[in-house]
């Protein structure tokens, strides 16, 4: 498959985005979401992957074992308001979806989601990861994804983050418009990347609450067993090998999976420029990242 063009960003609805997740607009507000549904709404690079496999997992390993060695993750958690030319819409996967409940992921701010969610009162997931890893773990995905507009070097990279110049905009107003949206509607879990890191067992006992599900204490095992780092990257079906838009020798889909890599792209000034600039945008004292565990 040739490589299509790298994108460019621009505004839609003040939001930066390209044309792979507005161009099936239309479409994307009027889905019709189901009561059962299930959202994994993250900022890009939060950990999407990561508890997609865990939900699917929890709903569907036992029962369909044969769909997790033949249908790759990213189908079966279609990515909604995805939209490139020659493949499938998110939105057309999201549609077709065989299970009850579906497992639907999405990168979209708060504000943008399709209101049928809300109508519907469906369960949400939100992941957020504290912003310095979100911003070098987005810049290596840029390097590697076609996708993505051109990441250009590290320091150009960090400063269009800080500035909100990313696709799907700046990371403060996402994870901060979604920890609002909590406060108002119940069935949303929002967790962090950094609590599954530190104890992936009591982050998935937090998520089966939410969603009413009881594993069996060897269900429980598996789950964990199987989303380890190392396990989901050597896992085909989980670590997008089959997406020709993903060029993984540059950089590998699951690239480290740790708390702190931060530390080894920011220089002392960046790091505290990037402080100083937070303090200004994270005004709200009840929402807490953790940069190392
Ligand atoms: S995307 O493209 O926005 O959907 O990416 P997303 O899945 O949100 O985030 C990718 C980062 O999550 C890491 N990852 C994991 N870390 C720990 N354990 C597991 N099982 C795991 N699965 C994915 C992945 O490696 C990316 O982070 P970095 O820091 O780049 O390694």
């Amino acid at each position: 498959m040739q490589l299509p063009p790298r994108p460019t960003l621009f505004d839609f609805h003040g939001v930066s985005m390209t044309r792979c997740f507005t161009d099936n607009w239309d479409n994307v507000q009027n889905f019709q979401a189901r009561p059962d549904d299930i959202l994994i709404a993250t900022y890009p690079k939060g950990g999407t992957t990561w508890v997609s496999y865990i939900l699917d997992q929890l709903y569907f390993g036992k029962m369909c074992p044969e769909r997790q060695t033949s249908v790759p993750l990213h189908e079966r958690v279609p990515f909604l308001e995805i939209c490139i030319p020659s493949l499938p819409t998110g939105k057309d996967l999201a549609d077709q979806l065989p299970t009850t409940p579906r497992l639907i992921k999405t990168h979209l701010p708060v504000q943008l989601v399709p209101k049928s969610f809300w109508e519907q009162n469906c369960r949400i997931v939100y992941v957020a990861r504290n912003a310095k890893d979100s911003a070098v773990s987005y810049f290596h995905f840029g390097r590697m994804n076609h996708v993505q507009p051109e990441p250009g070097d590290w320091s150009t990279f960090l400063q269009n983050f800080i500035e909100g110049k990313m696709v799907f905009g700046p990371w403060y107003d996402h994870v901060n418009g979604w920890w609002k949206k909590k406060q108002a509607y119940s069935n949303l879990h929002y967790m962090f990347y950094e609590d599954l890191i530190e104890d992936s067992g009591r982050e998935i006992d937090k998520l089966c609450s939410f969603l009413g599900l009881s594993p069996s204490p060897e269900e429980r095992e598996k789950v964990i067993t199987g989303s380890k780092f190392d396990n989901m990257k050597q896992n085909k079906m989980a670590n997008f090998s089959s997406v020709p838009m993903m060029d993984q020798k540059v950089s590998p889909f699951m690239r480290k999976g740790k708390v702190g890599d931060w530390k080894n792209h920011f220089t002392v000034a960046q790091n505290e420029e990037f402080d100083e600039d937070y303090k200004q945008k994270m005004k709200d004292p009840t929402l807490k990242f953790h940069t190392e565990v």
